[in-house]
């Protein structure tokens, strides 16, 4: 049988252009949907953009542009993004596609029919840049503006008839529910944060506004639109083509594996999307993995902040596979991290251009004019060449396990180190002061590395596939090989190999 993998990115406001947080959290996403394909998974990778709310509107008003002509326009950028960045997602989903408003409208009916949701006024802060509606107590005024103690953005104090949803009869519910599903929430100290959040008490929550249009009708209700969070979540659903859950994507995909998201949207995804689901009779998502911003100095990158790296200049100057694998790398596993031109430099010589590229040019020009590109392995392996390969089969154990816990960044150091042993490896055997007396050796060790460099770049695929492909190809191995298997100890390379050509990897910069 095979297993089902249903990966999702946020889904992003179209209220700019996109930039290194956008691409890091796809980053994420693509690498562990990747990840899941080569271990044999049936994966179904989403992303898209959330195209609703006053955000959207102001964003469309001030471009002197129709919200839906505004959408259309921006909405092709964040999917050139994507593009760009080498993701290999299955769909695109907008949040204004037929589709998504079916299921929204929906969902929206359960809630009504199970008695989750009912007419009153809303009295409180509101910030437009988070879409989030936020308790006094989580105020600050500086000046004459007042700003949200939790995000920083500025809020505005909204008075309007809203219907709310009972999130604060679902409290003991959320509250079994994590503790029944101890991963449901990764890392462990975003899921304490969440259950101190629910412990200390939820509130009713305003799912629909009145003083704005643009966004999707309360059904029966002309009104009110609904409010941005419930509509955006929603599009997991709809991508599967929910409300029909007979269909073959949602029987085989739902419920979702794993919502990759930054920790400011983590309420939003732990706390009022499993109780829509919960309250609406759907199953609640897996997994929601929250990882940290990228921060430029000590600030989160974002627009407002005029901070910003923009990826696609990164891209042109560095090079696609180079930004992924200094995301996936610098930053740790949930944290924060610091970025900057210097250390992306920098990790490209030492971990692409030394390390990794380093090996694979200097294997393959060696077998190339010495060998004619052909190499014949012999049994009888050396304590050096054993050595090597038990070092590798211990880093690469827990490997699996560690992906599973989206820990990318743990996988990384193994994996690089695993490159730097096989370099180191080559340094000490020599295999060029063989040629001449002890051919079968240095045919030993040739095919030693090559067998090394090929677990090394089906490791590397999913962070960095194009630079990796290109060696699996002139290794000469099938796509449907390039997968996980040699994990149990099986060979990759048949003792006789045949390589072709390798060009230049990764350019050491200077
Ligand atoms: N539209 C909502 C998501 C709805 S999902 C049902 C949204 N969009 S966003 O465009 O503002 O952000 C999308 C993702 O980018 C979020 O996961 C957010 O955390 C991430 N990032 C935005 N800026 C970031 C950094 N500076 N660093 C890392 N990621 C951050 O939220």
């Amino acid at each position: 049988m095979q297993n089902n993998f249903y990966i999702t990115t946020p889904i992003y406001y179209p209220s700019g252009q996109p930039h290194m947080g956008h691409a890091y959290s796809s980053i994420i996403a693509d690498v562990l949907a990747r990840f899941k394909r080569n271990a044999n998974y049936k994966v179904h990778f989403l992303t898209g953009t959330d195209e609703h709310g006053l955000k959207i509107q102001n964003a469309a008003k001030k471009n002197g542009l129709d919200p839906l002509i505004y959408c259309d326009k921006i909405s092709e950028i964040f999917k050139d993004l994507a593009k760009r960045l080498s993701l290999s997602n299955d769909d695109f989903i907008r949040t204004t596609e037929k589709r998504h408003h079916k299921a929204v409208n929906d969902l929206w009916d359960r809630l009504i029919k199970s008695g989750d949701i009912y007419l009153s006024k809303y009295k409180g802060w509101y910030s437009v840049s988070d879409e989030a509606y936020y308790n006094s107590d989580e105020i600050i005024k500086k000046g004459k503006k007042n700003f949200s103690t939790f995000s920083g953005s500025s809020v505005e104090w909204v008075e309007e008839e809203s219907f709310f949803f009972r999130l604060s009869s679902w409290e003991k519910k959320l509250l079994e529910f994590y503790d029944k599903n101890d991963k449901f929430i990764l890392p462990i100290s975003r899921r304490n944060e969440v259950i101190n959040f629910v412990r200390n008490g939820l509130k009713d929550l305003s799912v629909s506004r009145t003083s704005f249009t643009w966004g999707i009708k309360v059904p029966n209700n002309n009104k009110h639109v609904i409010y941005v969070w419930l509509d955006a979540l929603t599009n997991y659903l709809s991508a599967l083509n929910f409300p029909d859950t007979s269909d073959i994507l949602y029987k085989k995909f739902w419920p979702a594996s794993l919502h990759v998201i930054g920790k400011d949207i983590l309420r939003f995804h732990a706390i009022y999307w499993p109780a829509f689901l919960l309250a609406a009779d759907i199953k609640p998502p897996n997994r929601v993995f929250s990882h940290g911003w990228i921060l430029s100095g000590d600030e989160k990158m974002s627009k407002s902040k005029g901070n910003i790296l923009n990826p696609l200049e990164i891209i042109n100057k560095y090079g696609v596979d180079e930004l992924r694998y200094y995301l996936m790398k610098e930053v740790s596993h949930g944290r924060d991290g610091n970025i900057s031109l210097k250390s992306l430099e920098s990790c490209i010589n030492s971990d692409l251009a030394n390390n990794y590229g380093n090996l694979c040019q200097r294997i393959f020009s060696f077998v190339k004019n010495n060998c004619n590109g052909k190499i014949k392995k012999t049994e009888n392996l050396s304590e050096a060449d054993k050595k090597l390969i038990e070092q590798t089969n211990v880093l690469t154990r827990n490997l699996i396990e560690i992906m599973d816990n989206q820990n990318i960044n743990n996988y990384l150091k193994s994996v690089i180190n695993i490159s730097f042993l096989t370099n180191k490896y080559i340094n000490d055997e020599e295999p060029w002061k063989l040629k001449n007396n002890n051919i079968k050796k240095m045919n030993n060790i040739l095919h030693t590395s090559l067998e090394q460099i090929a677990k090394i770049s089906i490791l590397l695929n999913p962070i960095i596939p194009i630079s990796s492909s290109k060696v699996l190809d002139s290794l000469n191995i099938n796509s449907e090989d390039r997968n996980f298997t040699f994990l149990d100890g099986k060979d990759i390379l048949p003792n006789e190999i045949k390589i072709s050509e390798l060009d230049i990897l990764f350019k050491k910069l200077i």
